[in-house]
This record gives C-alpha cells, structure tokens and sequence, in this order.
C-alpha cells in the first residue's frame, strides 16, 4: 500500500502488524461509507469484508450501497460481496468489527459479535451507557479502557468486548470541554446544536421536512447529550458530577454540526484564558494515525466556525472552536464545529480501534 500523508507523519511503531483486518457492519449506510472510505488509505487497518441487513446480503457492494459520499466507491470495497450480519459470516482472523448499525437493530447484533470473541467498535447508542462498555474519545479519555483491562482481569480475556464512541455532538462538546474541565471544573453546562442532515442516515429526513426549514431533532439526541459528556469526562466507571441541558435542532446543512456551549466552570476562567487552554491542548492519547495535528483549530472570526469553511479541519477530524466569550448568566460560552460522520461517527470508532491496537489490546 502507497503511504499515506498520516502515515509519513505517523511512521508505524514496530508492536503494530503491516496490516490488521477488520469487518463494517452496516457498510451500505451513510457511516459504514464513511468507514469504508477512511479504511481504503489506512495506514494500518485493513477493510476483510462488508456486512449489512439481509435486503444488501449477498449482493455486490457497489450494488447494494446508494454511494453517497463525494468521489467514487474505493474500487477494492466497491467489488465486496456484502455478508449479513452474522458472526459466523466473517473471514478467520478478522478480531475486529467496526459497527456502523442502525440503533434500532444494533443492539442484539453487537451482543452477538461481543459473545463470538469480537471486539465490537460501535457508533450506536444502544450500549452506550452501560457500565461495563466504555465510551472513549482517544484525546480525551483513553484511560477508560481500564474497563476493558478489568473485565479481562476477571477471567476471560479471549471474551468479546463493546467499545463504543460517543454521539455525534457528545464528541465535539467533550472534547471543547476536557480542556477547560481539567483545569477548572464544570459546575452546570447548556448545550444547543445545529445539526446537519447526513446525522440521520440515508435517506434520512424527506426533502420536505428539512428544504427551507429548521425542526427540533425529533429523537432522544438530547437525551444522549445530557449523559454522555459526563461519563467521557468522568473517571472510568464514575461519570462526572455536573448537569447539563440539552436542545438540538436539524438545519439544512448537509455535514458538520455547530454547538453552542455555555459553561459554568469552578475559577471563572475569562475567555482569553479558556482560548489558551483551547489552543494548547494536544489531548491525551498517543500518537495515532487518525489523530490530527492541532486537535483544535481556533478562529478569531465573528462568523465562525462556519460548516462551509470548517468542516473538513484536520481531514474531519479536528474541531474548530470560535467565539469564546463571556456568557453573563453562566460565565463562558463558545461555538465548536465538528465533522459528523468523520470525528463524530466513522473516524471516531477507526480513531478507537487503532488506540486499541496501538495498546495491544487486540
Ligand atoms: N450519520 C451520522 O452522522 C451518525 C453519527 C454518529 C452516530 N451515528 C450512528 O451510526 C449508526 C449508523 O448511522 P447511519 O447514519 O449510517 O444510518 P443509515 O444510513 O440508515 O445506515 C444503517 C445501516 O444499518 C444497516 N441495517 C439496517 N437494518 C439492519 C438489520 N436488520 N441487520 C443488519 N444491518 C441493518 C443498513 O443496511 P441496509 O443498507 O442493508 O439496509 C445500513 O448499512 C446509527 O446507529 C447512528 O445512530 C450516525
């Protein structure tokens, strides 16, 4: 495989194989595309096989797959007979399975991957919260995998295990927060999104819901917005002890999601500091191939961040932060930008399976 820009950058350390093979589970859909696109110039993980519902199994994948995304289907992927989502289905020596499920199925689906000895990478809401799975942004919390070395400690470390990403919002918003939490501790916080309508799949909201109008997301997003923060920015097992209120709203942008955050955080920090904070901040997770340098990309422009201009920092895996100001009711507040279906979905669960690797624990 030609060398990527990221792996120039990122030479592969030695305790890392040439090549290691994963699945996509629900590779037709809008995040499994985004999978099979990173994972076609991986530097080190490699696309073994595509899976999806039975209306895809046994089709082509350039077949059965509605390409959505700009350029073309990576031919080697777009030649791939698509598996259902069966472990018994998948190629001997594939360990790792990145999901990209609908929620309304993925729950049983991953059980059964995690009883099979898989390590599941899931992007759905379904596990979560649980308390034995862990809800990691590399840069953020890879300490969390503690979890992970626990259960293994327990007796059974050739057992599957669920390692999940957060939602697509809860990613940006705890990674524009750990920096400022670290230093001073949020006391309550007020989330609002702008959310693109890729968030919803393929085909997603009908034309007529979203053309030339604005709506309340119809789902629990805020609900997971509520929750997940605290548990990413707690210690493993104890979720952080802070309240936050949540609204989300689906606009006519086609990717990235813009958040407003207002915080009240323990030191009032003036907005010059918090931007300091922000700017310095290179994370916690080792080198790895996914992750960019900067992590943050600040803008000192009124109008940003903008998903016209902003989505694509760091390759859709930066954020861009902007408009840190005084809030006069809860202290600060700023904006963040984050690409949805790369840090917030796809790039997320492949940023995990290579901390994953990288740790050797697979
Ligand atoms: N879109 C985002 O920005 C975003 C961000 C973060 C997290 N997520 C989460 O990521 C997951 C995927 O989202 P998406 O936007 O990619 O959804 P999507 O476009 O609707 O794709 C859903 C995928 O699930 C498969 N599927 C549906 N029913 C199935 C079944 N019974 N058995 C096996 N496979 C089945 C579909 O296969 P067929 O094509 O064969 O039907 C398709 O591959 C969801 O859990 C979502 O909440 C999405």
């Amino acid at each position: 495989m030609a060398p990527t820009t990221a792996s120039v950058a990122n030479p592969r350390p030695a305790s890392v194989p040439a090549s290691v093979p994963v699945a996509v589970l629900g590779a037709t859909g809008m995040v499994g595309q985004r999978m099979v696109q990173l994972l076609a110039k991986h530097p080190w993980l490699e696309l073994a096989c595509v899976a999806a519902s039975q209306r895809s199994a046994g089709q082509i994948y350039s077949a059965a797959t509605r390409w959505r995304l700009p350029g073309q289907c990576p031919p080697r992927a777009a030649g791939m007979r698509v598996l259902a989502c069966s472990p018994d289905q998948i190629p001997a020596g594939v360990k790792i399975v990145l999901s990209a499920l609908d929620s309304a199925v993925a729950g049983p689906i991953e059980d059964a991957f995690r009883a099979a000895g898989f390590a599941v990478l899931s992007n759905a809401a379904n596990h979560r919260m649980d308390i034995d799975v862990p809800l990691v942004i590399p840069e953020v919390n890879p300490d969390h995998l503690a979890l992970l070395d626990r259960r293994q400690t327990d007796g059974d470390p050739a057992a599957g295990f669920i390692l999940a990403n957060p939602n697509c919002c809860a990613i940006p918003t705890a990674m524009a927060l750990a920096p400022l939490h670290e230093r001073w501790p949020i006391q309550a916080a007020i989330v609002s999104t702008w959310q693109a309508v890729s968030g919803a799949g393929y085909p997603g909201e009908s034309a007529w819901d979203m053309v030339g109008s604005v709506h309340p997301h119809p789902g629990n997003e805020e609900q997971k917005l509520t929750q997940e923060p605290q548990k990413i920015l707690g210690l493993p097992g104890t979720p952080a002890d802070f309240p936050i209120s949540a609204r989300c709203v689906r606009v006519p942008t086609a990717e990235g999601h813009l958040i407003g955050i207002h915080a009240r955080l323990k030191g009032d920090p003036s907005p010059t500091d918090a931007a300091e904070a922000l700017r310095t901040w290179t994370g916690k997770a080792p080198p790895l191939p996914s992750s960019p340098r900067p992590l943050v990309h600040l803008s000192t422009q009124r109008d940003r961040p903008a998903t016209r201009f902003d989505v694509d920092a760091g390759d859709g895996m930066a954020i861009t932060i902007g408009r840190i100001e005084t809030c006069p009711i809860l202290g600060i507040k700023l904006y963040v930008l984050a690409h949805n279906t790369i840090r917030g979905a796809a790039g997320a669960a492949i940023l995990n399976a290579e901390l994953l690797v990288l740790t050797r624990r697979i």
